[in-house]
């Protein structure tokens, strides 16, 4: 199944900007062997963190692709994280640098219960700053993030040694 997903990957080189590889998590939706391994294997993880989460967090926007499939599987809340200014109602705001400048994220504040299990779902890992900064929001709710789990880590750019939380990775490249 792994193998079916990673064949359906698109890559561009110096995406969005030069020296910058970009990997196409879409593409993996358009294709009908793909889109349906993936999913199966977004189910079997899901089943296996069955017991150990209260909430499935995913991060705006390829995060929206797999996070609610998960919580759907398993019957747990959905929840997302966003960038700044889209969500309505009191949030949570943390600052993150990105491979370019900086940027803001948010979450709501009430929507997550205190001491909540949360797993927090992503496309791709590559210097780990948004899922750092995914970490902090969910720790300000007052919540534990059980585990960071992401499709795509680029295991090169050493990602998960600046997250501070548990990260586990479908396909490593
Ligand atoms: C991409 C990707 C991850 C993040 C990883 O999102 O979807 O969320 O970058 O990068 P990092 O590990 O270096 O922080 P992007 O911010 O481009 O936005 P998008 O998901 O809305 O396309
Ligand atoms: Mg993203």
């Amino acid at each position: 199944l792994k193998k079916t997903v990673v064949d359906a990957i698109e890559e561009y080189e110096d995406f969005p900007k030069p020296g910058i590889k970009f990997l196409d998590i879409f593409s993996v939706y358009r294709s009908k062997p793909a889109h349906e391994a993936f999913s199966l294997l977004l189910e079997r993880y899901a089943v296996s963190v069955k017991n150990s989460i209260d909430a499935v967090v995913g991060l705006d926007s390829r995060g929206f692709l797999i996070g609610p499939l998960i919580a759907r599987t398993i019957g747990k809340p959905f929840v997302p994280i966003r960038k700044k200014g889209k969500l309505p109602g009191p949030c949570h705001t943390v600052k993150y640098s990105l491979e370019y400048g900086t940027a803001e994220m948010e979450i709501q504040t009430t929507a997550l219960q205190k001491n909540a299990n949360v797993l927090v779902v992503d496309d791709l890992l590559a210097t780990g700053g948004t899922l750092e900064a995914a970490c902090k929001l969910i720790k300000s709710c007052e919540c534990n993030v059980f585990t960071c789990w992401v499709a795509i880590e680029l295991v090169a750019l050493e990602g998960r040694k600046l997250v501070s939380s548990p990260v586990e990775s479908l396909l490593q490249l």
